[in-house]
């Protein structure tokens, strides 16, 4: 079921001086900013040649990564996320497993218009984990 690591998420406090420091330290492309508000996140990506690191932002009082960057101030790695042919049954195999599938259980649009799932840390060796449809 699993693919490839589609990309590594990063919470931060300042989205621009955490680009800039991968751009200028790093040497790396960065993505345009753009605001997520159905996810309450800013993101920005940074290209690799084998995978994404995508960097993340709270956007608005209830941003789902606040209480993270409150027990992470410095930033920290927040996801990963995974991707895999068939976002549904993917879903159906890992509910029948057991694993615990946060919000509604349905796929939402995520940041690259791909549905995308998000599954319970507690199941997948305390790391927030993503499924994006490939
Ligand atoms: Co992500």
């Amino acid at each position: 079921m699993i693919g490839r690591l589609n990309h590594v998420a990063i919470a931060v406090k300042d989205i621009d001086a955490a680009a800039a420091t991968y751009q200028n330290s790093l040497g790396a492309s960065i993505s345009e900013k753009v605001e997520q508000s159905e996810h309450g996140v800013s993101t920005i990506f940074i290209e690799l040649p084998n995978t994404k690191i995508e960097l993340l932002e709270p956007l608005g009082e209830d941003s789902p990564i606040n209480k993270f960057l409150e027990r992470n101030p410095d930033g920290g790695i927040h996801h990963i996320c995974y991707e895999v042919d068939d976002i549904l049954k993917a879903r159906d195999q890992l509910l029948k497993e057991g694993a615990r599938v946060l919000g509604s259980g349905e796929p939402k649009i995520g940041a690259h218009g791909k549905p995308v799932l998000f599954l319970h840390p507690k199941d997948f060796c305390g790391t927030l984990t993503e499924l994006e449809e490939a």
